[in-house]
């Protein structure tokens, strides 16, 4: 029998059940129908630090990323993440951008570039890109609005792609905050189901 895809989707948003949860459960039941073994992190429930810039995870030259010193849960999600074989980023947009949330868990991406100090810029460490990912994103405003006056997809498919994984399909969902209980139009639930089988075929 050949090996489940495994799936893992990390969700920027401060609350669960949310317009954001709602979707990553849309996409990973799909992918589950499909056979393939699904798991979310909710880094609301994660011990997860701010990176300090002591660069110490970004000093050898390796493609395997760097230790970071700080003793939190990042490096286990980071494992998770490494783990599987197609992830899903999910976000509210907030003042234009991703979350404080996601924010921080992607500047703790530093470890994945080398940079030692006497060098100009960060070099991503390894180009590969074994991995697939499904970029999730909300707004208050419609979605065309929000995704071509802000930056927080590319934001978010550059995080992805220093997890080793290159950008498969992208759900943007606009007008997501009428209501307080989050209700997904049909044409969303089709989409983000359609991503999810996608992932888990391995496409
Ligand atoms: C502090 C805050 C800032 C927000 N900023 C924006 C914004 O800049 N543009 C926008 O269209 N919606 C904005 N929104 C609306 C959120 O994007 C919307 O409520 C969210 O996508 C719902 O996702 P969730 O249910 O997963 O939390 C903001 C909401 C909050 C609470």
């Amino acid at each position: 029998m050949p090996k489940p895809t495994r799936i893992t989707a990390i969700i920027g948003s401060y609350r669960k059940g949310g317009v954001n949860d709602t979707a990553v459960d849309e996409i990973l039941g799909a992918a589950a129908e499909k056979g393939a073994k699904v798991t979310k992190i909710y880094l609301i429930d994660r011990r997860v630090s701010f990176c300090t810039n002591c660069r110490t995870c970004m000093q050898d030259e390796d493609p395997q990323r760097g230790e970071c010193v700080l003793p939190d849960e990042m490096a286990e999600i980071l494992n998770a993440l490494e783990q599987s074989d197609a992830i899903v980023m999910a976000c509210p947009m907030n003042f234009g951008t991703v979350t404080a949330l996601m924010k921080r868990f992607i500047e703790r991406l530093a470890c994945f570039a080398y940079w030692p100090w006497g060098m100009r810029a960060p070099k991503v460490r390894n180009s590969a890109r074994p991995r697939r990912a499904v970029v999730v994103a909300s707004s208050a405003a419609p979605a065309l609005v929000s995704r071509n006056s802000s930056r927080m997809v590319g934001l978010l498919k550059n995080a992805a792609g220093m997890l080793g994984a290159r950008t498969v399909g992208v759900l943007f969902i606009g007008q997501a905050a009428g209501r307080p209980e989050p209700e997904l139009s049909a044409r969303i639930r089709k989409k983000a189901r359609m991503l999810g089988m996608k992932l888990a075929a391995g496409e």
